[in-house]
């Protein structure tokens, strides 16, 4: 369980979020919508403890993120959850291969399983002819697609996407889009994604908007709560 007790953000005496209170059980999939501006990009890395809040607590399974040591931090970033920057931020002078498995380096978790499950998802979403490319010369799709492989590598149990399809054309929207549902469905991965997109935000059980800083509404997506799969 992952929630935001009445967290506030602020830049340069702007607030950004407002009291924002949220919580996102476990194998739940979040869509978060709202206008350029609004603080979703803001909420996005409060939640995954990339900022601190400047008044209230972001609590991963009831522990305060920013009681976190180092070494839990860490911990979070490279084993419990994967993290899609807006901005992807790939490594700049790391290849594709060696960008994706960098978390799971880090985390000390890369095995021969781990490497095909990459391969695998490489294929699904066409980047296997692009390993030995530097980021630089990779176009914005297909940066983007390298930046969600790299958060679902080690199969963490979180996964926090910023536009994950921003960049994405249609057909490969609907194939990133799948492969989150199959692991929110088959793996009960956490997925809490920001979208522009309402056809990206129906695949969620819920739909948090966000206006000026604040939480406007929810949404139950799937009503009657009967989730398919
Ligand atoms: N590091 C920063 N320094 C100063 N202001 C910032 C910073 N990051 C964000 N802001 C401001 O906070 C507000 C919310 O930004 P945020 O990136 O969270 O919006 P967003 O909802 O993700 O927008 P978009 O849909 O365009 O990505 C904006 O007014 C932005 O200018
Ligand atoms: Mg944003």
């Amino acid at each position: 369980m992952i929630k935001a007790e009445r967290i506030e953000k602020s830049y340069n005496g702007e607030r950004v979020l407002k009291s924002v209170s949220l919580s996102i059980r476990d194998g739940e999939f979040v869509s978060v919508m709202g206008e350029s501006g609004s603080g979703k990009s803001t909420l996005l890395q409060l939640l995954g403890g990339f900022l601190s809040p400047d008044a209230g607590r972001v609590l991963w399974d009831g522990q305060d993120v920013a009681s976190f040591s180092e070494r839990a931090l860490a911990a979070l970033r490279c084993e419990r959850m994967g993290f899609v920057f807006q901005s992807y931020q790939l490594i700049p002078t790391l290849n594709v291969k060696d960008n994706l498995l960098l978390p799971t380096v880090l985390g000390g978790r890369l095995s021969e399983e781990t490497k095909k499950y990459v391969e695998m998802l490489c294929e699904e979403l066409e980047i296997t002819p692009l390993m030995k490319k530097l980021p630089e010369t990779l176009s914005g799709g297909q940066s983007q697609r390298v930046a969600i492989i790299r958060a679902l590598a080690y199969r963490p149990s979180t996964v926090i996407l910023d536009e994950p399809t921003g960049a994405l054309d249609s057909r490969m929207e609907g194939k990133v889009m799948a492969l989150l549902s199959r692991i929110n469905k088959r793996d009960k991965t956490t997925v809490i994604a920001v979208t522009h997109s309402e056809r990206v935000a129906a695949f969620a059980d819920r739909i948090v908007r966000i206006s000026d800083g604040e939480i406007l509404r929810e949404e139950n997506e799937k009503a009657n709560g009967a989730k398919g799969g």
